[in-house]
């Protein structure tokens, strides 16, 4: 697939749909001639606190080596914990009031527990010898909902190779690789013996898939080729360990039977392309020379050990300091063009320029500092209660409801027609007041949008259903202002070329996930989608929607104007709702729209987001869509009891067959 010709618009056109397009440059143009006034008659939606941080307990403690503790996590209340996939780590507060990030090593599929380990680091920055000495059974701490930037791609074979405590991201992945039947292996590589953890538990899933690899026992640490000569043919390799493994995994991966490689770091990655460069503390402090290979947190905490830190590696934000003067050199994969614009800088992975001096609004001393200046925030808080996401997810519950109505209801013969007024009749006798678009229903390759040349095709048509057909249902009600965007796909009899894309949808549900929760762009996850769709040999058919959208923003409609009334499909309090939406959010640098363009170059503004990935291969086009939550720092699905997610949990038994060469993403964190 030639990713960098744009895919023909809704006319067979090389180029994105007009009308948006003329949308969205309105915006831009008249946006800060409009948007002030509008902004000023209708204040942005009254922010509610962010997402609260997760109240912990530690149940359990116990000791997996000598200088490695577990620690057991549960809700106070004995209630349910927020689900995690494998990969996913803890953000934890510690009681001094140090953040770390910690893998999680349980299972996904116990919600009332989370575990961690932690070797004790006496060299390190003092956290890992905090949780040693200070967490006990029974004490409580804070911690942000578990994420993930390591994301498990199940892929047919995989490898993990684990470097010591670099084990706890990789045993969930065990787990989930031995549940789907997965041709995996793994490697644990530690010191001796008695320094490896979870040895046990490893072994009880299957021995002779686990290789412990120990340096006293082979004469010191494996290479490369002998790390990835363990790697099933077209293996995915995921790798967790010390910076010199994974180095001498990434320099051997081609030539081994591997495929791809996801890994993630311990601390700090090696500096690369480092010029020396200096830090002065605040505009008449000390000046420090940062060296060509330390970052400048290094050199800071030399002077202020206080400093605060976590991830090592730009993606956290807690290192975050003001710049006041200088051209840095932003490495990280965090902040947004805005707030790098309004000074904030990480100095655990950004640099300058040889000769450059960066000033830091960073005080000398660090006791009795007078405030600084608050960092500007571009983005704004996370708009929605608890009680607002319940009711956006019954909206959506009440929506795949329907569509799966519909779904028995409809037999060889139906028409698109039909199937779409038996939808919208069920919708509303459920209580549906109002629609964000019409419901829509294809039929065979129109669910591929073959042939789909003016926005009137997507309308249903009089296409009726025959045996052995793909069909998709998409509909987009809402409930007291509370709206859903959903996409049903489903067949009828047999269809195997359905049954495959039905499969590997589920990856780009996980991908997707795991973009936005590493805070990338909405166009490199866009552009990450597409990757994985030309890797599976696919179709984008999002690309043909208007505006080449994969996702849009979904807020509470709150506009007054005729519910029921529609233009081009769309309802007018809709269009109301989207123009003062894009307005608002151009306004700020950003889109509602989740494209692949420029307008698209920005995280994903904290709310909801209806989000659509739709492939295709030949006549047969299959998609889901639901509504993800972003919070300021995190995102997750809203609900994972819909039909999709369904149909792949009761599949996880089933083992799936190797049929096509995949390469997969890189995922660090
Ligand atoms: S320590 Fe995490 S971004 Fe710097």
């Amino acid at each position: 697939m030639d990713l960098s010709t744009p895919p023909p618009d809704l006319y067979g056109r090389p180029r994105a749909d007009a009308f948006i397009r003329r949308l969205t440059a309105f915006g831009d143009r008249y946006s800060p001639a409009l948007g002030a006034p509008l902004l000023r008659r209708n204040p942005r939606r009254p922010l509610s606190r962010p997402t609260p941080p997760l109240q912990l307990v530690i149940a359990a403690r116990r000791q997996l080596a000598p200088d490695v503790v577990e620690l057991a996590f549960a809700d106070p209340s004995g209630g349910p914990l927020p689900p995690w996939q494998p990969g996913a780590h803890l953000r934890l507060a510690l009681p001094s009031g140090r953040e770390r990030h910690y893998s999680l090593s349980g299972d996904p599929a116990d919600r009332h527990r989370y575990r961690i380990a932690v070797r004790r680091l006496p060299e390190g920055g003092g956290g890992s010898v905090e949780v040693h000495d200070t967490l006990h059974p029974g004490a409580r701490l804070t911690a942000r909902r578990p994420r993930n930037g390591f994301a498990f791609c199940a892929e047919p074979a995989v490898l993990l190779l684990a470097g010591g405590i670099g084990i706890t991201p990789l045993l969930p992945m065990a787990r989930e690789a031995q549940r789907h039947g997965l041709d995996w292996r793994l490697v644990h590589v530690g010191r001796s013996a008695d320094t490896l953890p979870y040895t046990d538990e490893l072994r009880a899933l299957d021995p002779h898939r686990v290789v412990l690899r120990t340096d006293d026992e082979h004469g010191g640490v494996p290479t490369g080729p002998e790390l990835l000569a363990h790697a099933p043919r077209g293996a995915a390799v995921y790798c967790c360990g010390p910076a010199p493994m994974l180095a001498a995994v990434q320099r051997s991966l081609d030539g081994s039977p591997a495929t791809a490689l996801h890994f993630e770091r311990f601390g700090a990655a090696p500096v690369t392309d480092g010029e020396p460069f200096a830090v002065r503390l605040g505009a008449d402090g000390p000046t420090l020379d940062v060296p060509a290979d330390r970052s400048a947190l290094d050199v800071l905490r030399e002077a202020r050990p206080d400093l605060p830190y976590s991830c090592h590696q730009g993606f956290c934000g807690t290192c975050e300091v003001r710049l006041l003067a200088g051209r840095p050199d932003h490495r990280d994969r965090r902040l947004t063009p805005e707030q790098r614009a309004a000074g904030a800088l990480l100095p655990c992975v950004s640099r300058a320029a040889e000769g450059e001096t960066l000033v830091l609004d960073i005080w000398k001393e660090s006791p009795s500092m007078p405030p600084t200046a608050p960092t500007v925030k571009a983005a704004p808080a996370f708009p929605y209660t608890e009680r607002d996401l319940a009711r956006f997810r019954e909206t959506q519950q009440l929506a795949y409801h329907c569509a799966e109505q519909v779904a028995a209801w409809i037999e060889p013969g139906v028409t698109e027609r039909q199937a779409t007024a038996e939808l919208r009749r069920r919708l509303v006798a459920a209580g549906v007041q109002d629609f964000f678009h019409v419901p829509f229903a294809w039929f065979g390759d129109r669910t591929a949008f073959r042939h789909f040349h003016t926005p009137l095709q997507f309308f249903a048509g009089n296409r009726r259903l025959e045996e052995g057909m793909p069909y998709v249902l998409d509909c987009a009600p809402i409930v007291d202002g509370y709206t859903a965007d959903i996409g049903y796909g489903g067949k009828i009899g047999e269809n195997r070329v359905w049954d495959r894309l039905a499969a590997d949808l589920k990856v780009y549900r996980e991908l997707i996930l795991a973009e936005v929760r590493a805070r990338r762009p909405l166009d490199e996850v866009y552009a990450a989608v597409d990757a994985q769709i030309a890797a599976h040999g696919y179709d984008n058919r999002h690309q043909v929607y208007p505006g080449r959208v994969i996702g849009h923003q979904v807020t509470r409609t709150t506009v007054r104007g005729p519910a029921g009334v529609n233009v081009f499909g769309f309802g007018v309090r809709t269009l109301q709702t989207l123009a003062r939406e894009l307005i608002s959010e151009r306004l700020h640098g950003r889109s509602p729209l989740w494209a692949d363009g420029r307008s698209s170059r920005h995280v994903p503004t904290p709310g909801l987001w209806a989000v659509e990935p739709h492939i295709g291969f030949r006549g047969v086009g299959i998609k889901f869509e639901e509504l993800l939550v972003v919070t300021e720092d995190d995102a997750y699905w809203l609900d994972d009891d819909l039909p999709h997610v369904r149909r792949w949990t009761a599949a996880t038994a089933a083992t799936t067959e190797p049929t096509a060469e995949r390469t997969t993403l890189e995922a660090t964190r």
